[in-house]
């Protein structure tokens, strides 16, 4: 008998969400392949933090290396061909998962998603009449880019958010993409939050480019637990961060670009592998073409093949199942916690982000509140679940954004706290200057998500946490 089905509330999950049946092979891996949750006996709720890697991942990667002899690509040595060859492979395996045709998208490796992002930010053709447009809810890697695009005097633009669902506007979203004027806009949203696991339409994407707008679909939170088809919506450019989906290997991430914006994009600098030829006496330099131009140096060559391996572990277990199984286990644990109350009535738990049926992933954001209201401080409930061995976030998870709104905190007292005349003189502020100025109101939320080795054990555990804040 599997391990959910012993564990109380089983009965109740499988009467909310019937279809968490249809995703029992993932017990299977889990039991098969991440034999060390069980055996290590600990919870892991951080998988938009980091996905886990398979036990059979790593020595599938280990058996590669010790097998063969690599040397550092591009030179026309055995050694080197072969490692450029599975290099070269490793790119079109990404380019098929996420169903995007080599003859419109380039996959430029990174060393995460933040590096992929910053690609883009720094050759962005910037300028006074091209604009920069982003949502509220975005992680800082993406925020960012606003300091290339103000360095060109470039206008900036937030999208802002509604509560409570941390949902965006609509009508506000028309507005703010009015058609484009002549010149370079950029358009900066996440398939999914990282602060609430909102999911915001992909439909942007084709809405932005018919008003002439080029799109960054941050993808980093979305591609762990969903499948994103490149032949269906096909944004400039796509950003992410391999060990969020499979855990292993970390440093590499990916710019999934299209071809067509390519020529438009400068990089500010040349190095080695990126250009054809460069001179000294001559002071001139060539770029290489595709993505050659935007890989500084060598490239993580020993490591880029466990993304072959990871992938083609993702199309095993099934990105579909996994999304199915995060969806039902979200649902369940958002409606466990709604309903904790303390004696007097008041809600313990205030979930930010849609409900468990709405536009969402596998990733809740929440704060604890005692009987009076007061808020409990996020890093007591990080510190307390790690005594029963839960591994969850807390804080606000590179999403100044979201957490601003979620914690309703305005403009006029964060910009009250950044021209403090102290703060005006060193220019420093830490979190706990941040904590002391906005005092009441809490600067951060807890965190946990599901992802592939997730079972309704791990759901229960975490709702068992919760219900110790009751009073
Ligand atoms: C939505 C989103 N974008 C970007 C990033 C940045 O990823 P990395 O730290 O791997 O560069 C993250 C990381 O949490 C994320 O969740």
């Amino acid at each position: 008998m599997d391990q959910d089905q012993n564990t109380p509330g089983y009965e109740k999950l499988l009467q909310l969400w019937p279809e968490y049946t249809s995703t029992v092979a993932l017990d299977e891996l889990r039991k098969r392949e991440y034999a060390r949750l069980d055996r290590l006996g600990e919870v892991y709720l951080d998988y938009t933090g980091a996905g886990l890697y398979s036990e059979r991942q790593i020595q599938a990667h280990h058996a590669l290396l010790e097998g063969h002899l690599f040397g550092n690509p591009h030179s026309h040595n055995p050694s080197s061909q072969r490692m450029t060859d599975l290099v070269e492979r490793t790119r079109a395996s990404i380019l098929s998962y996420f169903n995007a045709s080599p003859d419109e998208y380039v996959a430029i490796f990174t060393q995460n998603a933040s590096g992929a992002l910053k690609l883009v930010g720094e050759s962005y053709p910037f300028s006074p009449e091209a604009s920069y447009l982003l949502t509220f809810d975005n992680h800082n890697s993406v925020n960012g880019i606003r300091e290339f695009a103000r360095a060109h005097g470039a206008g900036i633009h937030y999208v802002p958010m509604q509560l409570p669902e941390m949902t965006l506007d609509e009508g506000q979203m028309e507005a703010s993409l009015s058609p484009a004027r002549a010149g370079n806009h950029l358009f900066a949203y996440p398939a999914q939050s990282n602060f609430s696991g909102v999911q915001h339409s992909l439909a942007w994407i084709e809405r932005a480019q018919a008003l002439g707008w080029d799109v960054l679909l941050d993808a980093a939170a979305y591609v762990p637990t969903n499948r994103l088809d490149l032949s269906v919506h096909k944004p400039e450019f796509v950003t992410l961060s391999f060990y969020k989906m499979f855990g292993y290997p970390t440093g590499i991430g990916c710019l999934l670009a299209r071809r067509s914006v390519l020529g438009k994009l400068r990089r500010p600098w040349f190095a080695g592998g990126t250009i054809t030829v460069a001179s000294v006496q001559g002071d001139r330099y060539f770029m290489a073409e595709g993505a050659a131009a935007f890989e500084d140096g060598t490239v993580d060559f020993l490591n880029i093949p466990g993304i072959e391996i990871g992938l083609d572990h993702m199309q095993r277990a099934d990105v579909d199942l996994i999304h199915t199984r995060c969806a039902c286990l979200t649902g369940w644990m958002i409606e466990e916690l709604g309903s904790l109350h303390h004696a007097n009535g008041s809600p313990a738990v205030r979930i930010y982000g849609p409900g468990g049926r709405g536009m969402r992933g596998g990733t809740i954001t929440m704060n604890f509140y005692d009987p009076a209201g007061r808020v409990v401080d996020h890093h007591r409930v990080e510190e307390e679940a790690a005594r029963h061995r839960i591994s969850l976030r807390s804080g606000c998870f590179c999403n100044p954004g979201g957490g601003e709104l979620a914690l309703s905190i305005s403009k006029t007292e964060i910009i009250g706290c950044f021209n403090q005349p102290w703060v005006q003189e060193t220019s420093r502020f830490t979190p706990d200057d941040f904590r002391l100025c906005v005092d009441g109101k809490g600067t951060g939320a807890v965190r946990v998500s599901f992802g592939i080795a997730s079972n309704f054990d791990d759901a229960a555990r975490f709702a068992a946490f919760a219900r110790r804040f009751i009073e």
